[in-house]
């Protein structure tokens, strides 16, 4: 009889899996219905959808800039594997939103647009944890190494995959289907979101083993989750202020708080 763990996608199902469906190529993606998309907009309009790519481009390029980290102080060679095809899916990730503003949006300094808590938990705290993890790595240190990975992913997996972008690609994916506007962006964020899928249905079964197998990671792993919570609700009414295109503030929060309570049951917090 075929058990729960038979189930679950182990890293090298997700690797394989990678290797097939994370392929698609932001470079050859038509973007020219979307130019003429953006060029009907209010400016208030372009303002609102400038910000929020500005989030998505920031956040792309923290994450890819960050894993490498983790990809090379993972211990377990299989989970190497998976976190190689997952590197270069974030870059990926990047790259659309490099073209979408070069292309669509016009040219910009993105990061001008990102409030201080959302650059708190989308770039300098994780590039923290990925320095904790290099730190722990030249001392040396197994035992300092397994609480920085785990609070790594956490962060990483959890908060930023597992919560935010996915709070955010559902409901602006949803949103521009409605408006039926931007094919381009919204068939990027297809993919984008089928790629996140895989990165934390890997990282959640990372974080639940570390937390069965360290009882003590449970506490500060559930303070985490507990402290970004609150930074999620001012960058989510950042992006709502103003609001010309008419967004549902109420609707992202939903998804937000039912994903975090999701992420917390994935790993055994809750
Ligand atoms: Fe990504
Ligand atoms: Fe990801």
């Amino acid at each position: 009889m075929p058990t729960l763990s038979h189930a679950v996608k182990t890293p090298r199902d997700l690797y394989q899996m990678a290797k097939h469906l994370g392929m698609w190529d932001p470079a050859a993606m038509s973007l020219a219905e979307d130019k003429a998309n953006f060029a009907t907009l209010s400016s208030e309009k372009q303002e609102q959808l400038t910000k929020i790519c500005a989030l998505f481009y920031e956040g792309e390029v923290s994450v890819a800039d960050t894993l490498a980290w983790f990809m090379l102080a993972m211990p377990d060679p299989e989970r190497r594997m998976f976190l190689s095809a997952h590197v270069f899916e974030e870059v990926k990730h990047a790259e659309y939103f490099e073209r979408y503003f070069k292309e669509v949006l016009g040219e910009m300094d993105t990061a001008a647009y990102l409030i201080p808590e959302s650059r708190n938990v989308l770039m300098d705290g994780l590039k923290e944890r990925g320095e904790a993890m290099g730190r722990a790595m030249m001392n040396g240190n197994q035992q300092e190494l397994d609480f920085a990975l785990t609070m790594f992913a956490a962060h990483y997996m959890g908060i930023i995959e597992g919560v935010m972008a996915l709070t955010a690609y559902d409901y602006v994916g949803e949103m521009l289907t409605s408006v039926k506007l931007f094919p381009g962006l919204q068939e990027a964020i297809r993919l984008i979101r089928a790629d996140e899928g895989r990165h934390i249905i890997h990282g959640m079964d990372y974080l639940r083993k570390q937390i069965a197998d360290h009882p003590e990671y449970k506490a500060p792993v559930k303070e985490l989750f507990l402290d970004n919570i609150k930074s999620m609700t001012l960058w989510t009414q950042w992006v709502f202020n103003p609001n010309p295109f008419g967004l549902d503030s109420e609707r992202m929060m939903f998804l937000g708080y039912n994903l975090h309570r999701q992420r917390m049951r994935d790993i055994g917090l809750i």
